[in-house]
Parts: C-alpha cells; sequence; structure tokens
C-alpha cells in the first residue's frame, strides 16, 4: 500500500503515540518541527535552506516548519509567510538569531514578525529577555533553543514558550558543548514548559528514544536538507546524500520528498513506541473513534487515579533509567558485539515501555513524569560494561516486576492492562 495511504489508514493510530501537548501549543499533529536553517553563507537575502516550500511541505505532512531568516531583509520574509499562507499552512514560525544580526535590521525583522501576526519566533544562540518579552506581549509564541542549562533557565524566566535543546551533535551553528542525552535530562529536571529535543536526529528510532526520554518532540535539520523541498543547494544535498557517518547523516541515503520523509520517521517512531496492545486493526475497522477513547477506570475498587498516575510514573522513571544508559553505555563500550547487540534491544524494550506508559498517563489527562530513577546513578557507579548491565537487568527486573505484579490486579482498561501484563511477561523473560 502507497505511504499516503497506509497512513489515512493508520494515520491516528501513529498520532495517538506520538502526539504531545507541545502538537496542541504549537498547531501540529505530530511532534516534529523542522529547524529554522539559515543559507549558511552570511551573505543574507538569498533565503535560508528552511524556505516556504520546505516549511509547507512539513507543515502538510502533519509536522511544525520553521522558515530560517537568520539576516534575511523583510522584503524576503513577508514574501515567505505570503507564500506559506498560500499553500494553506497558517501555523508556522520565523527563526532569527539575534547576535547574527545587525541591530538595525533584526529590529525591523521583529516588527514585520509582529505586524504579519506569525504565530510562532523561533530565538537561537544568546538568550536575549527583552526580546523574547516584547514578543510574548505581542501575542507570539516563542520557541527558544538553548545549548545549556542556564540558557533554558533564562529563555523561560523571560517567557519563553517552548525550548529546544540543542545536543553538540547537531548541524550548522552549535550552541552545546554537551552530547544531547546529557543535556536533556538537565534541562527536563527544571523545565515547566514544554521541551524538544535537537542534534542527529534522522530516524524513527531517535524520535521514539528522545520521546522516552521526556522531550515532548524532535527537531529536525540535516534529515530535511536533502529533500526536493529545501533550498540547499544541489551539491550540500548531495554531500549530505553521500556522507557516510556524520552525526545520523549516514542515514540519510537519498533526496527525497520532506513530506514523505517525515511520515517515513513519523511511522518508524510510532511501530518503535507501539506494544501489542496497540496493535491496529484491520483497516476496514479502522475509524477516529475507536482510537479516541480514553482508559476507564470505573470500578469501585479499581486503584485510583492519582495512585494509577504515581505507580506508572516510577514505572516510566525506571525504564528511562535503563534507556539512559544503554545510550551512554552504547557509546562508551563501541566495538564489543554480544553487549552492543544486548543493549539495544534492551533500549529498543525499554523506549516501547516509556512510549505505552506515556500514553497512558496523558489519556488519563495525567503529565507525565520527566525524571529518571535513581537505578541509573546506582548502575553506571559500577565501571565494567558488562557487569553494569547486568547489574541494571538485575535491578529493573526485580523492581518492574514486583510494581507490575502488585498493579496488575487493579486496573481495569483493557488496553493499558494489556500493555502492562505484556512488559511483566517481557521482564519474566528476562
Ligand atoms: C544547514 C544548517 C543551518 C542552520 N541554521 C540555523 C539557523 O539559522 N538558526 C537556528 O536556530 N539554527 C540553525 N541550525 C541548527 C538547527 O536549529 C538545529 O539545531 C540542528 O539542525 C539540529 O541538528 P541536526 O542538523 O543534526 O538535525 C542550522 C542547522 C543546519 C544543519
Amino acid at each position: 500500500m502507497p505511504p499516503d495511504e497506509l497512513h489515512a489508514a493508520h494515520g491516528n493510530w501513529q498520532d495517538r503515540l506520538l502526539h504531545r501537548p507541545v502538537c496542541d501549543l504549537l498547531g501540529c499533529r505530530l511532534p516534529l518541527v523542522l529547524a529554522g536553517m539559515d543559507g549558511m553563507d552570511g551573505m543574507g537575502g538569498v533565503g535560508g535552506v528552511a524556505c516556504a516550500e520546505l516549511a509547507a511541505a512539513v507543515a502538510q505532512a502533519g509536522g511544525f516548519g520553521f522558515l530560517g531568516m537568520v539576516r534575511e531583509p523583510v522584503a524576503l520574509i513577508r514574501e515567505e509567510v505570503a507564500q506559506l499562507r498560500a499553500a494553506g499552512v497558517a501555523r508556522f514560525g520565523v527563526n532569527l538569531i539575534p547576535s547574527a544580526t545587525e541591530p538595525a535590521l533584526l529590529a525591523a525583522q521583529v516588527d514585520a514578525c509582529i505586524d504579519l501576526r506569525a504565530p510562532v519566533l523561533g530565538l537561537f544562540w544568546d538568550v536575549v529577555p527583552e526580546l523574547i518579552r516584547r514578543v510574548v506581549d505581542a501575542g507570539m509564541l516563542v520557541v527558544q533553543q538553548v545549548g545549556s542549562v542556564d540558557d533554558a533557565h533564562r529563555a523561560e524566566a523571560a517567557g519563553a514558550g517552548v525550548l529546544v535543546v540543542q545536543g553538540v551533535e547537531a548541524g550548522g551553528h552549535v550552541r552545546a558543548v554537551q552530547p544531547l542525552v546529557q543535556l536533556l535530562p538537565e534541562v527536563l529536571a527544571s523545565a515547566r514548559v514544554p521541551v524538544l529535543a535537537a542534534g542527529g536526529v534522522s530516524d524513527g528510532a531517535d524520535v521514539a528514544t528522545l520521546l522516552a526520554l521526556g522531550a515532548q518532540g524532535a527537531v529536525l535539520g540535516t534529515a530535511l536538507i536533502a529533500t526536493h523541498e529545501s533550498f540547499a543547494h544541489a551539491h550540500h544535498k548531495r554531500r549530505v546524500v553521500e556522507a557516510d557517518a556524520w552525526q545520523g547523516v549516514g542515514r540519510v541515503d537519498a533526496v527525497v520528498g520532506a513530506g514523505e520523509q517525515l511520515r517515513r520517521i513519523a511511522a518508524e517512531a510510532a511501530q518503535m513506541l507501539r506494544t501489542a496492545a496497540d496493535e491496529p486493526p484491520p483497516i476496514e475497522l479502522s475509524s477516529p473513534v475507536c482510537y479516541a477513547r480514553e482508559f476507564e477506570l470505573t470500578r469501585d475498587d479499581a486503584i485510583d487515579r492519582a495512585s494509577l498516575a504515581a505507580e506508572l510514573d516510577a514505572l516510566l522513571e525506571g525504564a528511562r533509567a535503563a534507556v539512559r544508559l544503554t545510550l551512554s553505555d552504547c557509546a562508551s563500550v563501541e566495538g564489543a558485539g554480544d553487549v552492543q547487540s544486548q543493549l539495544a534491544t534492551l533500549r529498543r524494550d525499554e523506549v516501547k515501555w516509556c512510549g505505552m506508559l506515556m500514553a497512558a498517563l496523558q489519556s488519563m489527562g495525567a503529565e507525565a513524569s520527566t525524571r529518571t530513577s535513581p537505578f541509573l546513578a546506582e548502575a553506571a557507579s559500577i565501571t565494567d560494561p558488562g557487569e553494569r548491565l547486568a547489574a541494571l537487568l538485575r535491578r529493573r527486573q526485580g523492581d518492574a516486576t514486583q510494581r507490575l505484579r502488585a498493579l496488575l490486579p487493579q486496573v481495569v482498561d483493557e488496553r493499558l492492562s494489556d500493555g502492562l501484563a505484556e512488559m511483566l511477561r517481557a521482564y519474566q523473560r528476562g
């Protein structure tokens, strides 16, 4: 079945697994965001890689697009916004970098964005509190990309409504000095606003893993350069496709349509987060109604919502500890074949449990925890990778098995119960 028909048939099922509150804030279906990429030539006036055509293709596939307008003249911003609107895209962002822009031009760009009623302004590099406040006061949502916890605090205090945490793996302008997997949890620990993650995201497994870690979505830059709609030079697109392994770039192997690329990534991410309980029904039976139902907790003797949410959070924090440990170990024990493949399998499972638990919490109207269980610190203190993995497995198996056995008889909802039972069986198999 062609990807578009497959999406039409199964889209609701995928959307339910991927949807996060940030989607409602931005006004998109999928938590996948096109980075506001400029032309990287320092000239201005030629248009960014993230042009109206690319932002429109991303929005039409369900994601959210930023126009890369750094150092671009106001006339071009107006043209690009008009082109996006003519393509039927109402929700989009304009990306600017204050410190890279001459002050008079920056002031004119910001005035134009306000005047055009652009819904979202994306900012990067220095955090400029007075600029954020001004734009928020004018009614726009500010999305600030940061490369440190300090910058995250300052941006949020000034009124940024969404943070993008950039890891050192990112392409283009890189503010961060830490890998994404390190910096993201540090920012999540204190952020009160939704957090997106950027840096090296090139497939659905990356997206699912970032969602499992607590990000509400992923920002894609390089992965959308080699698309028909991007304004990157043909030579740049070719270099991205030909690159062997540069930040995930090795996984971009052809110039494709941006919508197709986004739908592929979304489908892979949903597939990775899916448990057997999420199995889509036969295509002819699919309808929005059957996926929209909430978890039901109606029996009198069932666990109350707050206690259920606390238990699901505890399971989530444990699964997240395993995801984080397997990620850092995969990076540090390169080459050790057996341990590597065990780590990859373990991570896949734990990402799936995170997805199932977060979907359950979201469906109950509860906010999923962004914390990580202290198992992580305990296991991380063991120096030998094999022993560390064994200790983590023992600890996870003991804790999760005990919690799941106690919880399962009290859960009324069939889908949640099936998902938790699948998790328990996996731990019992060891
Ligand atoms: C070619 C290119 C140009 C970029 N230009 C900008 C920019 O103008 N403004 C901005 O906020 N970020 C810019 N970035 C960084 C992105 O916002 C984002 O952090 C990065 O693309 C994420 O990493 P990835 O490329 O591995 O997906 C650029 C990235 C690339 C690859």
